[in-house]
């Protein structure tokens, strides 16, 4: 399970995480490379959105290294988004009370490019956001953090509650994101979604890594894998 710092956008080794006194993450490494979709897959409670927060720069580490663009990297949250990291966080960190395009205007990249990626969007641009659907919130979350045009992007449970074209809309976007570059960690709780879109995933249990491959290889074996590590089937 070598994680290479050098050819990764981001990468973590070694990471161990917790909250306060009670660790959740052991010796956690996992990478991604420039253009590439990692799938972060676990049961509720693995540990995928403290690493997540651990990557992002909210929660620090209390060992381990992470790495963005090959150097290692302690800063805060604001800092490593304008070093390249975008982030999505499980509740869509969309204003609700403020309106679409000044959401978009929040952003670190300019409203055309958000519009451009979600052109969806523009005949909501005045109207508060609040009053958005689940998937066009989810929409304007990605379209902000894209229209950074981030190195990497950290997406958590992007498809929660959301109807499946919905959700294959927004896949496509971030296959897009992928095509330019842009290196990809989502965390997903459809795991037969989440492979078919990934180039690679980690499965994450009680804070460990405890598989990880090709999501081609993975694929096959789903339904192994998901009784084995995600709780699904009769757990
Ligand atoms: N703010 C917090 N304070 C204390 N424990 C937390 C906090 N957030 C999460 N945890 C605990 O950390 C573990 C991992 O949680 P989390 O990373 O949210 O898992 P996942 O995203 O895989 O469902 C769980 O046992 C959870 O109860
Ligand atoms: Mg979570």
């Amino acid at each position: 399970m070598s994680t290479s710092l050098d050819n990764s956008v981001l990468a973590a080794r070694n990471l161990c995480v917790g909250y306060g006194e009670i660790p959740v993450l052991h010796d956690v490494s996992v990478g991604v490379a420039p253009g590439e979709v990692v799938a972060l897959l676990g049961r509720n409670g693995a540990g995928k959105s403290t690493l997540l927060l651990a990557l992002g720069g909210i929660l620090r580490p209390s060992a381990g290294v992470v790495a963005l663009g090959g150097k290692e990297c302690t800063t805060a949250a604001h800092r490593r988004a304008r070093d390249g990291l975008a982030y999505v966080i499980e509740e869509r960190g969309v204003f609700t009370g403020l309106s679409v395009l000044q959401n978009l205007r929040l952003g670190q990249g300019t409203v055309d490019d958000a519009l451009a990626i979600f052109p969806e969007l523009e005949p909501h641009l005045t109207r508060s956001a609040g009053l958005l659907s689940g998937g066009q919130q989810q929409m304007l979350a990605v379209a902000r953090a894209l229209a950074a045009k981030p190195k990497v992007l950290l997406v958590d449970e992007l498809s929660l509650g959301l109807a499946p074209l919905v959700v294959e809309r927004i896949f496509r976007a971030i296959d897009e994101a992928r095509s330019t570059g842009v290196g990809v960690m989502l965390v997903e709780q459809h795991s037969r979604t989440a492979l078919q879109v990934a180039d690679r995933a980690y499965v994450l249990d009680q804070g460990r890594i405890v598989l990880d491959g090709a999501a081609s290889d993975m694929l096959p074996r789903i339904d192994e894998i998901e009784q084995a590590y995600l709780g699904v089937g009769g757990q």
